[in-house]
Formats: C-alpha cells, sequence, structure tokens
C-alpha cells in the first residue's frame, strides 16, 4: 500500500499518518518531521530549510525531492509507506511520477480554515521522539510528557498565529492544486478532518477500502 494523506496545516496528517501506520505495518515519511530533524542535528539540509520552516514557506522541491527519494530507497520502504505532508507542488508530485512511484490512493483530510488555528494553539510535540498530541482532543496521560518516550512536549515554532497564517496561503496556492492532480489519475479520496479523531481515522480506512 503506497499512500498519501494531502491537507492543511493542521487537518491531521500527522495524527493519522501515526495511526494507520501501526494499523497497515508501514512506515510513514513525514517530511516535516524529517527536516525538523535535520534543524535540531544542525546538517547541511536542515540549515537550508530552518528560515523557510521559520516563516512558514516551502522549503526548496529539489531539497525535498533529494530527500524523499534516498528514503524511499530504505528497506523498510519495500511493502508500502504512507508520505505526510509530501508531495506539496506539482512539481514534487511530478517527480514521483518519474521516478516511477506509483500511488494506491491519495487521502486529502478536508478541514475549514476556521478550525485550524484552535488545532495549532492546542498541539505540542515530543521534543525528542516528535509524537504528536492536543491540549483538549488528544493530551497526554501525564501533562507535558509524551506517552511514547517519556520527553519533555514542546510547542512547535512554526504554530504562531502569523506563521500558520502563511503556511495556510502557502497550502491554497501551492498544495492545493495537487487534488485536481491526483483525481485525474482517478486516485483523490476526499475525508472529512473535521470531526473525531477515531472518526476520521473509520472514514479514511473505509475510504481505501478497508
Ligand atoms: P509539516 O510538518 O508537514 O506541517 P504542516 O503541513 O503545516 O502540517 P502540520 O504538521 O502542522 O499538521 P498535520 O496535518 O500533520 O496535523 P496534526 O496531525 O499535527 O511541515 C512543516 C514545514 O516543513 C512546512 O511549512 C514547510 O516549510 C516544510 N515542508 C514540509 N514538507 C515539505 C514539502 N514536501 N515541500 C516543501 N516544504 C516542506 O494535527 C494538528 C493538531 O490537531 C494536533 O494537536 C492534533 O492532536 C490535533 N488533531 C488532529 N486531528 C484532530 C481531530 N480530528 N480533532 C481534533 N484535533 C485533532
Ligand atoms: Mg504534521
Amino acid at each position: 500500500m503506497k499512500l498519501i494523506l494531502l491537507g492543511a496545516p493542521g487537518a491531521g496528517k500527522g495524527t493519522q499518518a501515526e495511526i494507520l501506520s501501526k494499523k497497515l505495518g508501514i512506515p510513514t515519511i513525514s517530511t516535516g518531521n524529517i527536516l525538523r530533524e535535520a534543524i535540531k542535528n544542525q546538517t547541511e539540509t536542515g540549515l537550508k530549510a530552518k528560515a523557510f520552516m521559520d516563516n512558514g514557506q516551502l522549503v526548496p522541491d529539489d531539497v525535498i525531492i533529494g530527500i524523499v527519494r534516498e528514503r524511499l530507497s530504505q528497506p523498510d520502504c519495500a511493502k508500502g509507506y504512507i508520505l505526510d505532508g509530501m508531495p506539496r507542488t506539482i512539481p514534487q508530485a511530478a517527480a514521483l511520477e518519474e521516478s516511477g512511484v506509483h500511488f494506491d490512493a491519495v487521502v486529502s483530510i478536508e478541514i475549514l480554515d476556521e478550525v485550524i488555528e484552535s488545532r495549532m494553539t492546542g498541539r505540542r510535540v515530543c521534543g525528542s521522539c516528535g509524537a504528536s498530541y492536543h491540549i483538549t482532543a488528544n493530551p497526554p496521560k501525564a501533562e507535558g510528557v509524551c506517552d511514547v518516550c517519556g520527553g519533555a512536549l514542546t510547542i512547535r515554532k512554526d504554530d504562531n498565529p502569523e506563521t500558520v497564517k502563511n503556511r495556510l496561503k502557502v497550502f491554497h496556492a501551492e498544495t492545493e492544486p495537487l487534488k485536481d492532480f491526483y483525481a485525474k489519475l482517478g486516485i483523490l479520496k476526499l475525508v472529512e478532518g473535521n470531526q473525531p479523531i477515531e472518526d476520521a481515522t473509520r472514514d479514511i480506512l473505509k475510504a481505501l477500502g478497508m
């Protein structure tokens, strides 16, 4: 199963990717998480990506395409994978097609712009393993502590309202056109994102015929 999760910032791509990855037994490849890890480790890619991410702009296509090609060649991707946050532009989608990567389904998690702010202001992420929570919709068992690894929960640097506004603008301009791109390939599925997490998971599985 090769799957893409599309959606605005805060739509729930990362949340659903984590759940589906466990259910389907395939890895999630999150370009956002890969880039945040690169920034933390101060790699060359991280240094290139930081300013773009802090401003809510997209990291250049060539950087992303390089990262993803490398990641997809790893042995754990042989049985399939879930892409979270990639592709985000038509050139990124075209690069995947040109590499001969074809997807079973592209799930677009649909959410209204108005809902996004409360999603972002309530999000907490683990500084160690990257697991994601929400203070009311998906709280950790102990406040401020990651259920998975015990790491400290932090607020993502790009979750301030001004940057969220930029990310949303970029989403509508650059990423939303991908829905047409994949509809033409006959693999686009629309799923309601503005409902409890487990209901969205159920609808995604239904859209995948599971
Ligand atoms: P990335 O990390 O991918 O951020 P994003 O697309 O803005 O999406 P988010 O991670 O903010 O949201 P999400 O949909 O994963 O939502 P989540 O599940 O966390 O990218 C960050 C940056 O990296 C980009 O701005 C760009 O600079 C760069 N980048 C990454 N990929 C790139 C690419 N391919 N090309 C170029 N640049 C790239 O949910 C949000 C919150 O809501 C959480 O707190 C969660 O618990 C909660 N929640 C989730 N579902 C529900 C629900 N159903 N009900 C209530 N709450 C919910
Ligand atoms: Mg995410």
